[in-house]
């Protein structure tokens, strides 16, 4: 049986990658709207990610016998101001979502709930790798700066980002 404070705090979590899905789905409408069609799968799969990592965690309070609540979550925004600073903005994110990741296990540690421990540590690893692909983006948006056939390339190596579901048990 998971205990209350990790319930709540996994909870907590649930609504929080949800509105990170709502959040890079904006961003998708975004590029889409603005003829970046590569940009906007590329968030459009990174929506569908951030929903498989909800159900990760809503699977996980139901399978330790705990309650799930979803809470409120609040809109996204609909604009940036350029392609660079939308995705300033998923990198910023995926920054805050780590510290929140860090923050559950510093808890998981602190209610030695060890099974928590196990399934944040693939969250650890994935947070790796999601603040490395977005950073690199930045990076290269940046290097690409005022030239459109930097981003137009850029734009179409987006386009082959695949959502590949996680396997069913
Ligand atoms: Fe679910 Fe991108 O963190």
């Amino acid at each position: 049986m998971i205990k209350k404070a990790v319930q709540d705090a996994i909870n907590q979590q649930i609504t929080r990658e949800m509105y990170s899905s709502n959040l890079y789905l904006a961003m998708a409408g975004y590029y889409k709207s603005i003829n970046l069609n590569g940009f906007a799968n590329w968030m459009r799969v990174q929506a569908q990610e951030e929903m498989m990592h909800a159900l990760k965690f809503f699977d996980y309070v139901l399978d330790r016998g705990g309650e799930v609540k979803i809470g409120e979550i609040q809109a996204p925004p609909s604009k940036w101001d350029s392609p660079l600073s939308a995705f300033e903005d998923a990198y910023k994110h995926e920054q805050l979502v780590s510290a929140w990741i860090n923050d559950l296990a510093d808890l998981a540690i602190k209610e030695s709930d060890h099974a928590t421990g196990i399934l944040l540590q693939w969250f650890i690893n994935e947070q790796v790798e999601e603040e490395a692909s977005a950073s690199e983006i930045v990076e290269r948006l940046r290097m690409a700066g005022d030239s459109k056939s930097g981003l137009f390339m850029l734009d179409s190596e987006m386009k082959t980002r695949k959502f590949i579901p996680p396997p069913t048990n």
